[in-house]
């Protein structure tokens, strides 16, 4: 079996033992628990308790804007992002959220302190940069600070993307480019004009981004 199905069980399992108050916290059915509680009891198994997840596989949420990941909840609730680590991860947590806790986790993630990720090669970190500040003019590619702002700080529905994992982005940047699976965004456009070893280099740079040191 996959770590990524046992890890669920046992975030899934939880929910139909027992009444003892940490089970109860626990229930992603239960419109009465409180954001913080399910942040800290659940969403922590993965984004890590103060959203500085380890495993590339986890996109980091610390410091994430709240329109971003609210957008994104609700997108994995109606099933409108379904890139298979999304549906298999998040649409069975997002399920039964309500509007309220996911304002509630947006604001729980937004809060807490990014720390800086991991170094990329010298070589990487000057060829994103230039992809960053001054997009790829021979191609017409936009500056992707233009939208996620000058410190890839992220603002209102454009994600933070400073201290992101690389492997993530790189991820993302290829179901944006190659699939429907995220649809209706400006990055549809932005991908096509990318190549992949572009997409490394300016991932890499983002991960280790200066401002996050
Ligand atoms: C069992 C592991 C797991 C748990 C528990 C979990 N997540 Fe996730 N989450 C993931 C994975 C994996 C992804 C990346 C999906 C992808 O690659 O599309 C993700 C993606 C996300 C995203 C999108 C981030 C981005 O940058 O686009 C948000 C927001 C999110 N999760 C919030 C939460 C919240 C809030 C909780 C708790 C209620 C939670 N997650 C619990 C595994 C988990
Ligand atoms: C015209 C505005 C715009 C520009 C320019 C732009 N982006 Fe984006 N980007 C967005 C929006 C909006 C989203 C959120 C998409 C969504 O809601 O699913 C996004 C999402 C992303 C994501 C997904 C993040 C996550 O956590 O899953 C990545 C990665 C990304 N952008 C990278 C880039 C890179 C790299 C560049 C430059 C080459 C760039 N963007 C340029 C608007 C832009």
């Amino acid at each position: 079996m996959k770590f990524s199905s046992l890890l669920l069980m046992g975030a899934i399992g939880v929910l139909g033992a027992g009444c003892s108050s940490l089970e109860h916290s626990r229930n992603l059915a239960d419109p009465t628990v409180p954001a913080p509680v399910l942040a800290q009891q659940v969403c922590s198994l993965c984004h890590g308790i103060d959203g500085n997840s380890v495993s590339p596989i986890f996109p980091r949420l610390a410091g994430q804007t709240p329109d971003y990941i609210v957008a994104q909840l609700t997108n994995f609730r109606t099933h409108q992002r379904s890139d298979p680590p999304g549906y298999e991860y998040m649409w069975g947590i997002a399920r039964h959220l309500t509007d309220d806790q996911i304002k509630g986790l947006a604001a729980y993630f937004n809060q807490q302190v990014p720390v800086p990720n991991a170094a990329v090669s010298a070589e990487q970190m000057a060829a994103g940069k230039q992809i960053f500040e001054n997009g790829v003019p021979e191609k017409l590619a936009a500056p992707c600070g233009a939208c996620h702002g000058p410190q890839a700080q992220g603002t209102g529905p454009f994600p933070k993307l400073a201290g992101q994992h690389q492997d993530y982005l790189v991820k993302q940047l290829h179901v944006f480019q190659e699939t429907e699976q995220r649809p209706g965004t400006p990055m549809e456009q932005i991908t096509h004009l990318l190549t992949h070893q572009e997409m490394q280099a300016v991932a890499g740079y983002l991960q280790a981004f200066p401002s996050a040191q």
